[in-house]
């Protein structure tokens, strides 16, 4: 017997209508109207919207950064994302410079053996490819997509540690374009900001707002349309990362417009907070706000939610790399440099982009269900497992009270962090109940904020190459 949830409303990227789901096992077994009960356990949606589980595809959990580690590893991570109602993460393997993909590759699986509570895949982050012409990388790129990884992530930032230039960009992409696999791009000029960033330093600007003066807009605009059009030029598909800007935004929609074969993700934070509002340049406490790229002014949110709407940034994505204030931010008071970059934003990635998006009217609750699960199942080459409430797919389920009222805080969330970024704020719309493949695995009716399921129960997804879901050539 199944689980039949019925009375709700199944939402998906095009549509809503009021459906039955019927649950068996890990799968879901059929959508229909009027499944009858026949012995299944019947869960009542009545009020609630049935959506595919949340896919977040940019998380760094348990990752060695500026000095430390994320404070997230892979079981809080996965809990935090579940009890916010994402079901799946992709996460980056970081090779080091010096060592192979394999390395990473296995260092990575190690870190969630046991510990992952929902499923999750792997980007690759290429940052050697050996010695001499590079054969050796670029035949582990091969390897790794026949192990289910069919993303490279390429740094165009961070020099000295992540960071590769624009030859080794350009061979990992044409590689790429070979095995039809994405090329995810970190698109900032790295080599600028650093100059930038030592002559704020010797100027003693080292506060935490001087992080995000030293990365101008323009840094990123530029380095967003060479990511591009070097893709272009070898025909990859590229995905930019936490695209933050209009600058940018207007060099991704040129080069779209151009017939690239560009994708883009904009995160939470970019659309809600400011440098402004949270980086105004008065305390200490704004080293909570220190990421890659920084907070814009806000006059940049507008256009990135229309962007949103209308079609040209495809993905949101929360970048979740927690590091605690009390003792892991404290690592760059005096020295922006030193400020472990990054923030957490797992759990709250739906409530957010439902309260400011969906109730404020800005995007429609299909294109809600297209930004954070359906298209980022297709653009990473999953969708015959997930991303749709569909016969056949895994049974990875959210069932959202868009009535439900929550106030986000570092004292009730399952994030490990010591602070939230959205500490206080009021939502409407929230997870009740959450499946992890036909699992129930979060209540936060009964059990708010728990996560019901074993730990290490959730598994590794082997993605396809499909170019990004916009074909080959
Ligand atoms: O500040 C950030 N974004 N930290 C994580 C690494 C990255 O650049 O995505
Ligand atoms: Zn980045
Ligand atoms: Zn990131």
């Amino acid at each position: 017997m199944g689980i039949l949830i019925k009375n709700g409303t199944v939402v998906s990227a095009t549509e809503s209508r009021r459906l039955d789901v019927l649950v068996s096992g890990e799968m879901i077994a059929r959508v229909g109207e009027g499944i009858r009960e026949a012995g299944h356990e019947v869960v009542d949606a009545t009020g609630l919207l049935v959506m595919p589980g949340g896919i977040d595809v940019h998380t760094h959990l348990d990752m060695p950064f500026g000095g430390t580690t994320s404070a997230d590893d892979y079981t809080t991570g996965t809990q935090a994302a579940a009890v916010g109602g994402t079901t799946m993460l992709i996460d980056f393997a970081l090779q080091s410079q010096g060592h192979t993909m394999r390395e990473a590759f296995d260092v990575w699986r190690a870190k969630s053996r046991g510990k992952a509570c929902v499923d999750y895949g792997l980007h690759m982050a290429v940052t050697d490819l050996g010695p001499g012409d590079g054969s050796q990388g670029l035949r582990e790129m091969e390897e790794m997509v026949a192990e289910g990884i069919s993303s490279f992530k390429l740094f165009m930032a961070y020099p000295g540690v992540l960071m590769i230039d624009d030859g080794l960009m350009f061979k990992v992409m044409q590689k790429a374009a070979s095995l039809n696999a994405l090329c995810c791009v970190h698109a900032e000029n790295g080599s600028a900001i650093d100059i930038v960033v030592e002559q704020m330093i010797a100027q003693g600007k080292t506060a935490p707002h001087y992080h995000a003066l030293s990365r101008s807009p323009k840094a990123e605009a530029e380095a967003t349309h060479r990511a591009i059009a070097l893709a272009d030029m070898c025909g990859a598909a590229v995905y930019i990362v936490h695209l933050s800007n209009e600058d940018s935004l207007a060099a991704l929609k040129f080069m779209q417009g151009r017939g690239a074969k560009a994708l883009a993700e904009t995160c939470i934070q970019y659309l809600v907070l400011s440098l402004e509002d949270q980086m105004p340049g008065k305390s200490w406490e704004e080293a909570k706000y220190v990421f890659t790229p920084p907070l814009r002014e806000r006059w940049n949110q507008a256009p990135l939610w229309e962007a949103l709407r209308d079609g040209p940034l495809a993905v949101v994505s929360t970048d979740h790399c927690p590091f605690r204030f009390a003792d892991q931010k404290e690592l760059g008071r005096g020295d922006f440099r030193k400020i472990p970059n990054g923030g957490p934003g797992v759990e709250n990635r739906l409530q957010i982009l439902w309260h400011y998006g969906v109730n404020s009217g800005k995007i429609s609750q299909e294109r809600f269900v297209a930004l954070t699960a359906t298209q980022p199942a297709r653009i990473f080459g999953m969708e015959r497992q997930k991303g749709r409430i569909s016969e056949g797919l895994d049974a990875d389920i959210l069932l959202w009270d868009p009535k439900a009222e929550y106030t986000i805080s570092a004292a009730t969330q399952r994030m490990a962090t010591d602070y939230s970024m959205f500490e206080g704020w009021k939502v409407m719309g929230n997870a009740a109940k959450v499946f992890s493949r036909g699992e129930l695995v979060v209540d936060n009716v009964t059990h708010p904020g728990i996560f019901l399921g074993t730990t290490g129960r959730g598994r590794f997804v082997k993605r396809e190459a499909n170019g990004g879901g916009l074909g080959r050539g």
